[in-house]
């Protein structure tokens, strides 16, 4: 039995959480979450946010947001939509999604002013430092070379997380540590956790797991 983890769960670009399977899979979340008591975020791609913040007591949380605000931009994402859409928070930086440092700043300071928590997303431990200076809620740090390899960060590379949560420490000791990539199971989650992370970042091991909310009941089976 180990400390009850955050669990956020990207949805990605993944056609089985799109639309209406958005919905569905928030509403798996939903449904564990409050069976467990494990808290349990959902983030939908952006033009999703608002039928699933609509539909579950979960947190929502925006995949992305830019570093700019209301005004002469476009194609561009700011925290005050998506948190009007219904988003609680966002992720910034994510290996998919990757920004410059001087960006990570300004979009951070944007979402700070909407309200948005934030999980800044990491590739190693020197950007996990970096990251963890800027003084987001969370970081995340993720290896890009396991980002949907089934290979779970938590034993494939736990000395990234051992180094990012000892990083982090030094830096900000108010930043909580998640970790990320090929998590897909309770042994993982608990895994990650005696590494000292506060809670892991996934995706496509309950995204495209067969059975969706089976594979939600066993990440949560050893918490
Ligand atoms: O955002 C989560 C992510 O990048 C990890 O993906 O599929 O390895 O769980 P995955």
């Amino acid at each position: 039995m180990v400390q009850k983890p955050m669990i956020v769960l990207n949805f990605k670009t993944y056609a089985e959480s799109m639309g209406a399977n958005a919905v569905r899979m928030a509403k798996y979340c939903g449904e564990v979450s409050e069976e467990s008591g494990v808290e349990i975020i959902a983030v939908p791609q952006i033009p999703d946010i608002a039928r699933v913040a609509d539909s579950v007591k979960i947190p929502v949380y925006a995949q992305h947001i830019d570093g700019v605000g209301a005004g002469g931009y476009t194609g561009h994402i700011t925290a005050d939509c998506v948190r009007s859409a219904g988003a609680q928070g966002c992720l910034i930086n994510h290996s998919e999604r990757r920004m410059l440092l001087a960006d990570v700043d300004s979009a951070l300071q944007f979402a700070k002013k909407a309200g948005l928590t934030a999980i800044v997303c990491t590739n190693n431990i020197a950007v996990t430092s970096a990251a963890a200076a800027l003084a987001p809620e969370y970081v995340a740090i993720e290896p890009p070379a396991l980002i949907g390899s089934g290979i779970p960060v938590s034993k494939a590379d736990p000395g990234i997380v051992t180094g990012s949560v000892e990083a982090v420490k030094k830096v900000n000791p108010y930043v909580k540590v998640l970790c990320g990539a090929g998590i897909s199971t309770g042994e993982d989650v608990a895994a990650a956790l005696d590494l000292g992370a506060y809670g892991v970042l996934l995706a496509s091991g309950v995204i495209k797991a067969k059975d969706q909310k089976a594979a939600l009941i066993d990440l949560i089976s050893k918490v």
